[in-house]
């Protein structure tokens, strides 16, 4: 008797264990109905347990840091977000609903039942809202078809799955924890891939052309982003060669940072770190905030690789090559600002019309701005043509340049300085020579910019 008793206990016991464990799993839903919404603190995930979607506050999650946001996060990973609903419209407490609103639409909801954000979809009665082990967030008709879908709508982050076309933008976040619409958009142009800052202005620009194959751009970035990962390459990755398909798809992600780089991240399995595999821009000089406000950047200058900039020279010219972008600005004073931001703006122009209102007069300005090429300029110094504000160096004086900055002879001394002397003369000759080939390499490479330097002095001296 006391035996069958405690048997049934343990029986009971073992069930009530093992419902516990099965539990999260047979209840997690992957789903939103029109039934079924989720609240603040209930989440839904994907049917393989890979990303999870619910309510978020980003940042290190402080208590009294109240915006709550509806995102997707790998599941393992929950701190990294892949994708932010209400970017721009965060909730202030912790009582949102996300769900299927009354008149059809998935939507996020506040205290007061108004949405701060929706789909724009409807969602047919018998239709649901499903998230994939992708990290796709669909909304599928009754039949099943898909009509919405995050993928199409991405924000800052790239999973694989997607397709970089015309249509789809990465834009970044704000900052590190505000999700925001940021300064930066990633995308597809032409058959160029091209970061662009605020307004039009190219930040930067992949030298991709035909099927998306050269050394600026992994190819495995470019594999993922036009979605041919099927493909059996075998790529150089580290030391090792090996296939796209050996990376899981959970493994991989590309993103638009806040900070101007898209970056290309990669781990070894679900509880590795994320490892950064690629970026773009590479280059110190092509960073942001190196050739920030009223600095140009460039490799050789000074100690700090930033050369000062300021000064603008007026021409009247009567012919110029197509601008690089055009925009409307509040004044000339704008124009010039966006100039001297772009690390390549060569010159920019300004005309500023007035336009009558009924009541009012409102000046409009159009910006210009050359950042490639000013080759097609042709001077006048008769009247009509138009202005444009030519970017001078102040004291342009080029200088013979001395040791490089890093891996030059005085490091390498430093290091090796406990070898044996005659091993270190070696060793020091041969990278010498080596040192020497590459000076002369980047000597080449140099003449070849400063040919654009040179035809801006040629137009000063025209001048
Ligand atoms: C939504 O998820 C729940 C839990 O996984 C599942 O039982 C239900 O069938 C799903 N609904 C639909 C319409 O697929
Ligand atoms: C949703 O709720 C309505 C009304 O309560 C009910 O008629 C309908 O069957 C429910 N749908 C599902 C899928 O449970
Ligand atoms: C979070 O905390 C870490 C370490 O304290 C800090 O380096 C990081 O900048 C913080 N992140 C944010 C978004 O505040
Ligand atoms: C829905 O439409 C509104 C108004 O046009 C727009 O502001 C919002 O961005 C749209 N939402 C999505 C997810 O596209
Ligand atoms: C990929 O390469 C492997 C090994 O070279 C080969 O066995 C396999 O058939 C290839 N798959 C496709 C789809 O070409
Ligand atoms: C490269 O190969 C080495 C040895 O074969 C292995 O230990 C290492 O994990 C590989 N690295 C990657 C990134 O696959
Ligand atoms: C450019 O802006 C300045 C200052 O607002 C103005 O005087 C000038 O006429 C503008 N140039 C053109 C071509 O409109
Ligand atoms: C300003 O001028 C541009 C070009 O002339 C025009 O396309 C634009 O519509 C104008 N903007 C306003 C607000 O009138």
């Amino acid at each position: 008797m006391v035996r069958s008793i405690s048997l049934l206990a343990c029986k009971t016991c073992i069930f009530i264990l093992l419902l516990c464990f099965y539990l999260p799993f047979s209840f997690a839903r992957d789903n939103i109905t029109l039934n079924h919404s989720i609240s603040d603190g209930e989440t839904i995930i994907s049917i393989g347990q890979i990303f999870e979607l619910g309510f978020f506050t980003p940042g290190n999650g402080s208590n009294n840091d109240p915006r709550r946001y509806v995102g997707i996060w790998y599941k393992s990973d929950p701190k990294t977000i892949v994708w932010v609903a209400n970017r721009d419209s965060p909730l202030n407490k912790k009582n949102g609903v996300c769900g299927i609103g009354e008149d059809g639409n998935l939507a996020i909801f506040d205290e007061h039942k108004n949405s701060v954000w929706k789909a724009n979809v409807s969602v047919p009665p018998k239709g649901m809202v499903k998230l994939l082990d992708s990290g796709n967030l669909q909304i599928l008709s009754n039949s099943l078809s898909v009509i919405w879908e995050s993928f199409k709508h991405p924000t800052d982050t790239f999973l694989p799955g997607m397709k970089m076309d015309g249509n789809l933008v990465l834009k970044s976040w704000e900052s590190n924890d505000n999700p925001a619409e940021g300064e930066f958009k990633f995308q597809l142009e032409g058959n160029q891939y091209t970061i662009r800052r605020e307004r039009l202005i190219i930040y930067w620009q992949s030298r991709v052309s035909g099927d998306f194959m050269s050394d600026d751009i992994l190819p495995m970035v470019s594999s993922l982003l036009s979605n041919s990962d099927r493909s059996n390459k075998t790529y150089k990755f580290g030391h090792n060669e090996t296939t796209i398909s050996s990376f899981s798809k959970k493994y991989r992600r590309l993103v638009m940072y806040f900070n101007g780089k898209v970056q290309y991240l990669t781990r070894l399995s679900e509880s590795a770190p994320w490892d950064l595999t690629w970026k773009e821009p590479m280059n110190r000089c092509d960073e942001f905030k190196a050739c920030g406000n009223s600095e140009r950047c460039s490799n050789s200058e000074n100690s700090n690789g930033v050369a000062k900039i300021l000064n603008f020279k007026p021409l009247k010219v009567n012919k110029v090559g197509k601008p690089d972008e055009k925009f409307q600005v509040s004044s000339e004073n704008d124009c010039k600002e966006e100039c001297l931001k772009d690390c390549y703006c060569q010159a920019y122009s300004n005309e500023t019309s007035q336009v009558r209102g009924v009541t009012s007069v409102t000046r409009n300005t159009t910006c210009w701005i050359w950042s490639n090429d000013l080759n097609n300029i042709q001077f006048e110094d008769t009247n009509g043509g138009r202005e444009i504000h030519l970017r001078v160096q102040p004291n342009f004086s080029p200088e013979p340049k001395q040791t490089k900055q890093d891996g030059g002879p005085n490091n390498i001394n430093n290091q090796f300085k406990q070898w044996p002397l005659a091993f270190a003369v070696t060793v020091a000759s041969v990278l010498a020579l080596a040192f020497a080939v590459f000076y002369i390499f980047t000597r080449k490479a140099k003449v070849k910019k400063q040919e654009a330097g040179k035809r801006v002095d040629r137009l000063r001296r025209a001048k």
